[in-house]
Parts: structure tokens; C-alpha cells; sequence
């Protein structure tokens, strides 16, 4: 039986439309919806293109955590995977999920993470800090913002005339390398 994995997207949803298609072609896993808490966010087009049924849960109505737990139950969901998702997971859902949710964060945890730290916020915090590196963090979600244990990390430089762009843009790239491959190794 495949197993079945939720992406949950807030914004563009390149990290979803990635891990699709590269699990694609393969037997093991199977991606049968796209959760958003935005009803415009562009992850619901690249769903379309994917032929996944995608939702929108409104912030309140995620966070109260009961709809959200039925939906995923009512599609045998096994895993979750948070590709840009903003919002804090709900303890009822961590709970009906345990070390079963992972997420990525676009810095080397445990620095630039917390409230408030994503997309170009934490970019910036590492231009402005001066930092010589950057990278992605992917990591087991628990109760708190970017504090679960970590499963991978992969680094890239900083150079000092690297703007928020170039640096999110390098930390895109790896992003895509590595967060379709390191989900194989967790469960497939
Ligand atoms: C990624 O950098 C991810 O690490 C982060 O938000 C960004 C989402 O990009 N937390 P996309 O929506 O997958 O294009």
C-alpha cells in the first residue's frame, strides 16, 4: 500500500510541486491533497497542474485543529510534510501525528528560526548578520516554531555582496535537492 503524504503550503508551493513530481513515477508514495491556510496562494494552481485536490483552511478554523484532523483522517493521510507553511501546528495535530510532521526551514536552525523568522525575514537576518553561510533545516515539527529534533541539515556560502534574493535563491536550490530524496530515506 503507498504511503500517503498531506503537503501543507502557504504561498507559492515550488517545495510541493518538487516533491510531487519527483516522487511521481514511484510506487511507495502517494499525494493525495494540498492543505493552504491562503485561498489565493499559488500552491492551489500548481496542485491544479498536479491533478491533487488542494483546501484552504482559514487560520481560525486550522487552529482549532478538529476539521483539519477529520480531513486528513477521511483520506488515510500517514504523513505530513510542511513545504512553506506559516502557520503554528496545532497540539491536537501534533498529537494525532507524532514525529510524523516534518518541516523545512530556509536557514541552519538553530539560528534564524522562531516566530516571525520565514521567507525573506530570514534571509535578511542572515545578510544583515553578516553571516558566511546559510542552508536549509529540516526538522521534525513539535509544539513550537522550528524547535523539533533536526534530520538533515545542507549548507551553502554567503558572500558578503549576496542580497536576501541570491541568498534565498541558493537555499531554493537546495531545497529541492534534498528535501524530495530525504523523505524517501525517512519512509519510504
Ligand atoms: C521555502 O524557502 C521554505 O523553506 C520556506 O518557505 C519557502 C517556501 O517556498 N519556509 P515555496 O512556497 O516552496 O516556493
Amino acid at each position: 500500500m503507498p504511503i500517503k503524504i498531506a503537503l501543507f503550503a502557504s504561498g507559492s508551493g515550488s517545495n510541493a510541486e518538487n516533491i510531487a513530481n519527483y516522487h511521481s513515477k514511484s510506487s511507495v508514495f502517494e499525494f493525495p491533497l494540498i492543505i493552504s491556510n491562503k485561498a489565493d496562494a499559488y500552491v492551489h494552481e500548481r496542485a491544479k497542474k498536479l491533478q491533487i485536490p488542494s483546501f484552504t483552511f482559514p487560520r481560525e478554523v486550522f487552529l482549532a485543529g478538529d476539521e483539519i484532523i477529520t480531513l486528513l483522517k477521511e483520506y488515510e493521510i500517514d504523513y505530513i510534510v510542511l513545504a512553506g507553511f506559516l502557520l503554528k501546528i496545532p497540539t491536537s495535530l501534533v498529537e494525532a501525528y507524532p514525529n510524523k510532521i516534518i518541516n523545512i526551514h530556509p536557514a541552519l536552525l538553530p539560528k534564524f528560526g522562531g516566530k516571525g523568522m520565514y521567507g525573506q525575514h530570514v534571509h535578511q537576518a542572515v545578510a544583515d548578520a553578516g553571516e558566511i553561510e546559510s542552508g536549509i533545516t529540516i526538522h521534525y515539527v513539535n509544539g513550537n516554531y522550528d524547535e523539533g529534533n533536526i534530520i538533515f541539515q545542507a549548507k551553502c556560502p554567503v558572500l558578503p555582496t549576496d542580497t536576501p534574493d541570491m541568498i534565498a535563491e541558493k537555499v531554493h536550490a537546495l531545497e529541492y535537492e534534498h528535501f524530495p530524496r530525504i523523505i524517501s530515506e525517512l519512509w519510504g
